[in-house]
């Protein structure tokens, strides 16, 4: 068959990688792809937000079925479009992701239907806004509704911050329209997780727990990036919590969804805080995480084909998912300044020596090839996922293909997985 991914960073290299090990696949389109992407896969010079591009060219090539990598095409409804022209896509209709699309919307879900989060007010005039914090006090947490690449979130430590997030929102529109309703909500401590499920709207099962690094820099420090590195299985989800997240946060969220008239299918994410052995929703998005999926998906044991396919057809309780029982880890590698001013175009030397090689594969992101040479071409360029028996291992393995990447102004971070060494440690 025939397969589109939509999408240009390291989830969907790792997406093509994942595909291109099926039996099913004969040929993937990328749209638009990296440099990586080129490798497996056929790039096409498509936007992933230009859904009728890509339904047009859908049609055209007939593609079998579309995976589709971020959320904004997904919040923008083109799994809608698609089954409107009778073309198979994986993922949720547009108002099952707003789930992701609007914060509003989900955390009034949760509330609704008892799903544990954080206590929250929704506010569209700034000065109620900042009386609540001032009532409330700190640290607590502003969050633009809609979508913001992740940078939406200010967890502020005091009043001053707090009220100043509140004014960059609302007052000078930084995030838009996305800015225009806004969350406050009660700050939780703890330890975060990532539970990536895979759902017919029917049935749910939960992939292996993972961790994200949201920060970039070592120890948590420095401001909120997409995401610098990642580890699965993450030790802080039991397989007592897993059920636990199953029952209480999971089978509600699809079932809530459904009482409001809405089927989810496709990847529902969970983004969690944990602590005291109870999780709380975060956040929820409607898709692979980046970079969860660089570590997810090599576990995965079972075809994405055949899973897409019950799923589409809501019959996921028919099948059996399979993992790997190995620890993964990725380390992304970015360009020095992000996740604020970074230079692009600076020679990549080192990732041929590497990628395939002694469980190592390295996930391409914001690469490009110029003159035959690879370059990088965003943020985060690559990631370096190893696959081992032991956590130990794997970090060790991760970093030593690491150091023999280069480019001009590479920054990584040097901590990723130590969470996971030191809560095994402790047992
Ligand atoms: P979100 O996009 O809502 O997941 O927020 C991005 C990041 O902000 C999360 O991964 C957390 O690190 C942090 N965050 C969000 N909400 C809270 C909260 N209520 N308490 C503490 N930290 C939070
Ligand atoms: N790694 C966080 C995300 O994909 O949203």
């Amino acid at each position: 068959m025939k397969v589109l991914v939509v999408g240009s960073g390291g989830r969907e290299h790792t997406l093509v990688w994942k595909l291109a090990q099926s039996k099913r696949v004969d040929e993937i389109f990328v749209a638009p792809g990296n440099a990586g992407t080129s490798k497996l896969a056929k790039n096409v010079e498509i936007e992933s937000t230009d859904i009728t591009s890509l339904v047009n060219f859908a049609k055209e090539e007939a593609i079998d079925l579309t995976f589709v990598g971020p959320e904004a095409p997904l919040v923008a409804g083109i799994v809608d479009v698609f089954e409107e022209a009778g073309l198979k896509i994986f993922g949720p209709v547009q108002k099952a992701a707003q789930l992701e699309g609007s914060k509003v919307f989900a955390k009034n879900l949760m509330w609704k239907y008892g799903i544990p989060t954080a206590k929250y007010e929704t506010f569209t005039d700034a000065d109620k806004a900042i009386n609540y914090i001032k009532q409330e006090g700190t640290p607590i947490v502003v969050k633009v509704e809609g979508l913001a690449a992740g940078k939406g979130v200010i967890v502020a430590e005091t009043e001053a911050e707090a009220i100043e997030a509140v004014k960059m929102m609302m007052n000078d529109k930084k995030f838009g329209k996305a800015g225009e309703r806004i969350v406050i909500e009660e700050f939780l401590s703890g330890e975060e997780a990532s539970i990536l499920a895979f759902t017919d709207g029917k049935t749910i099962v939960p992939m292996i727990p993972s961790q994200d690094h949201k920060a970039v820099y070592d120890e948590d420090l420095g401001p909120n990036t997409g995401g610098m590195g990642a580890y699965a299985p993450a030790p802080v989800v039991t397989d007592a919590l897993l059920d636990k997240i199953n029952e209480e946060i999971l089978i509600p969220t699809i079932e809530s969804l459904k009482k409001e008239g809405i089927k989810y299918k496709g990847v529902l994410y969970a983004g969690l805080m944990i602590a005291d052995g109870e999780a709380k929703v975060l956040e929820y998005n409607v898709r692979f995480g980046d970079p969860e999926a660089q570590v997810v998906l090599p576990l995965l044991k079972t075809d994405l084909v055949e899973i897409a396919e019950a799923i589409i057809a809501e019959r996921l309780n028919e099948i059996k998912i399979k993992w790997l029982n190995k620890k993964a880890l990725c380390v992304i590698m970015a360009s020095g300044g992000y996740p604020l001013k970074y230079e692009k175009g600076k020679e990549i030397s080192g990732v041929d020596d590497v990628d395939g090689r002694e469980g190592i594969t390295v996930f391409q992101a914001g690469t490009e090839l110029k003159d035959g040479k690879l370059v990088t071409a965003g943020g985060r360029v690559l990631g370096v996922t190893a696959l081992g028996e032991d956590f130990r291992e794997t970090i060790n393995k991760a970093y030593r293909a690491v150091e023999k990447i280069d480019f001009a102004g590479v920054h990584y971070r040097t901590d990723i997985g130590q969470r996971a060494l030191k809560r095994i440690n402790y047992k």
